[in-house]
């Protein structure tokens, strides 16, 4: 059988796309572990949109100036244009945003952000509600505990993907479309906010297939994830805090950050994770969160789950100050696509969201653009690919189908100081001796024989160190400092 579409991941740009495909469209939606564990479920923030027309311009100008300038503007232009019709369809379907008093949509502020333009839904879980509303708009069938590990690929044609089970079988699906969702990389860095599903094999399967990927070496660090948990994924202290008051101090209370930038806490996020961990290293002070603006009530109310999660982690919020450290969250980088979401030089072949790169973001992304970049572009994959109707023949397929080993005894200990070295190296701040250092230690470790999931991981750490040494010069969320 032939598909007629597969989605690689169920992430917010991935099920969207589902939602969006007809019903009686054959679609397979391949997730990587269950569906919870993506990165959509546990965005806090919200999600960016132009609030009107007359706010295009200034969301624009915002998204540039966050990303370095270094975004493709072409793109930029056609996310915020796109955000509001979008946000208009999502609503349209039954999505609820938290509301004000009078019932219009209720925007918040972060950082970067020159106004109160992010939606969110219930209080602080917004990834949450919109990743159960795609959920339950979703028709079609989601296999859960399905890993890639390769894509069916002969010339400009994708026929297919191949997936270990949860049994640890490997399967073949063959399909007319193949729209890769994966997410992002995080769980290759020590400190991450990210889902643990996202580890960046698929990039890794881009890698060895010598397709572009672009951008590699932007990688964000968010600024204030709570410090001196062992969790893998750290607990995120949303920007939506400091938009609405929170301080960045010092174990002696003192405001650092507008030593750095006149815009303190609403400095971009690539300034403010940069600062917080020069201070840091520079004085051996600890680094916290104060909520002394705000009060209970409303604290609780507006921030119900970062409330219940970190007093269940032993803060009482918003009395006391929470420490903080910097880590991995979002990769700017991806599979290089153009504004149709096309894999470059593929006919059939989509990526969007997080896993894809069409310069969008630049060199920081933007706060709360993210969720807004998987809707956004979702929907241009599914119109092009309706419009398109690719259909392939499955005995155009002449490859040989390789047979993989998904995880062998010796990948525990390379997986960890993968995370280690990747932590170290390619983090806030770089140097050229030791990015040179830890491509070399992942060449070796890519000589052994290790699980192919590993395997692909290796290639994807790789490919970041790889760009991180081709970019001599710092720029945005790419910090290089002097051997
Ligand atoms: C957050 O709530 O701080 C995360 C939002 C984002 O990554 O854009």
């Amino acid at each position: 059988m032939i598909y007629d579409y597969i989605i690689v991941g169920a992430g917010i740009a991935g099920l969207n796309a589902a939602r969006l495909i007809p019903k009686d469209k054959r679609v397979l939606i391949l997730c990587k572990m269950s569906t919870w564990n993506s990165n959509t479920f546990w965005a806090q923030g919200g999600i960016a949109s132009a609030v009107d027309e007359t706010d295009i311009p200034a969301h624009i100008k915002d998204t540039l100036e966050a990303g370095a300038n270094y975004n493709n503007l072409e793109a930029v232009e056609l996310l915020s244009k796109e955000s509001i019709p979008t946000i208009k369809e999502l609503i349209d379907a039954g999505m609820n945003f938290d509301k004000k008093e009078d019932g219009s949509l209720a925007y918040t502020k972060e950082a970067a952000h020159s106004r109160n333009r992010i939606l969110h839904a219930s209080g602080d879980a917004t990834g949450r509600e919109i990743h159960l509303f795609l959920l339950e708009h979703c028709p079609h069938e989601i296999l859960t505990q399905a890993v890639v590990c390769d894509l069916l690929i002969q010339d400009d044609i994708c026929y297919g993907v191949q997936y270990f089970t949860s049994e640890y079988e490997q399967k073949v699906a063959f399909s007319n479309n193949v729209i890769i969702a994966s997410g992002g990389v995080g769980s290759i860095y020590k400190y991450h906010t990210n889902s643990t599903a996202n580890a960046g094999e698929v990039h890794g399967i881009i890698a060895e297939k010598n397709i572009s990927l672009k951008d590699m070496e932007m990688t964000q660090f968010h600024p204030t994830v709570l410090k001196g948990t062992s969790f893998a994924r750290k607990p995120l202290l949303s920007e939506a805090l400091r938009g609405e008051g929170a301080f960045v101090v010092d174990e002696n209370g003192k405001r650092f950050l507008f030593d750095y930038h006149e815009d303190g806490e609403l400095a971009p996020r690539d300034i403010v994770s940069r600062a917080i961990f020069d201070y840091n290293k520079r004085t051996g002070l600890g680094v916290y969160l104060s909520f002394e603006n705000f009060e209970k009530r409303a604290f609780k109310q507006r921030f119900p789950n970062i409330y219940e999660n970190i007093k269940d982690l032993g803060y009482e919020l918003p009395f006391e100050n929470v420490p903080i450290s910097p880590a991995f969250h979002y990769c700017m980088g991806g599979i290089e696509v153009g504004l149709d979401t096309k894999v470059k030089g593929f006919k059939n072949l989509y990526a969007i969201g997080e896993v894809a790169c069409n310069g969008v973001h630049g060199a920081n992304r933007l706060a709360s653009n993210s969720l807004l970049e998987g809707l956004v572009f979702s929907r241009i994959a599914v119109n092009n690919s309706l419009k398109e109707n690719f259909k392939i023949s499955k005995e155009n397929y002449t490859k040989e189908i390789k047979v993989y080993t998904r995880n062998k005894n010796i990948d525990k200990e390379i997986k960890d100081d993968l995370r280690r070295t990747m932590w170290e190296t390619a983090g806030i701040v770089r140097s050229k001796k030791e990015l040179k250092e830890a491509l070399e230690r992942i060449e070796n470790y890519l000589k052994l024989d290790v699980g192919r999931l590993l395997y692909l991981r290796l290639l994807t750490a790789r490919t970041i160190l790889k760009a991180s040494l081709k970019r001599e010069k710092s720029l945005g969320a790419h910090f290089i400092k002097e051997d």
